[in-house]
């Protein structure tokens, strides 16, 4: 556990961890408000967020910076991470050996920022963070606390792209967010 950003960020800068170092172009830490009371968890930079890297800056991210304007939450207010640091090549899921590696770096960036409401996005996120019992079809929508934490699990924005009828859920997902933190 680091106790301050520098030194978090310090350790990561050659990290090694795991096989995704071998491919990534950029380590895709975190972006935001250091002292957000609202979190957002992905799963893991795709291409351009390796590119950039900053996360959520392609298609999936401009989907959700699209609902962040229609429910009034500013992307520069809250904190977004992922799962895994480094893109997943060809965009599979992050394999268990690969999150486990990772998942140190996300706790300790959950204990920094220290959030009242975490958004987990889709069901890497989901299952990683409160556990392999959780699906996302059941768990969406419906409020989890955890150790003074209140966490959303909803689609991942990637979802929404395959399948429109999810945006309707995952902006519902997000309004029961914003009601509970009285951002508007
Ligand atoms: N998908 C994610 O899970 N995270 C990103 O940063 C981008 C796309």
């Amino acid at each position: 556990m680091f106790k301050t950003w520098e030194e978090i960020e310090e350790s990561i800068i050659n990290c090694q961890k795991c096989k995704l170092c071998k491919t990534r172009q950029h380590i895709v830490f975190g972006t935001g408000n250091k002292e957000a009371r609202l979190m957002f968890i992905g799963e893991g930079p795709g291409a351009d967020e390796d590119r950039l890297g900053e996360p959520f800056v392609g298609r999936a991210g401009k989907l959700m910076d699209l609902a962040f304007e229609t429910l009034g939450i500013d992307r520069k207010k809250v904190y977004i991470a992922n799962v895994v640091k480094c893109r997943p090549p060809a965009n599979r899921n992050p394999e268990e050996d690969e999150a486990v590696a990772c998942l140190d770096y996300l706790r300790n960036q959950v204990i920094l920022v220290q959030p009242e409401v975490i958004v987990l996005l889709g069901s890497v996120a989901l299952k990683n963070i409160l556990g392999k019992e959780y699906g996302i079809t059941a768990s969406r929508g419906k409020w989890v606390e955890k150790k003074g934490i209140k966490y959303m699990p909803t689609w991942h924005p990637a979802a929404l792209l395959r399948d429109e009828t999810k945006k309707i859920d995952f902006i519902k997902d997000l309004k029961k967010v914003v009601e509970e933190m009285k951002i508007k």
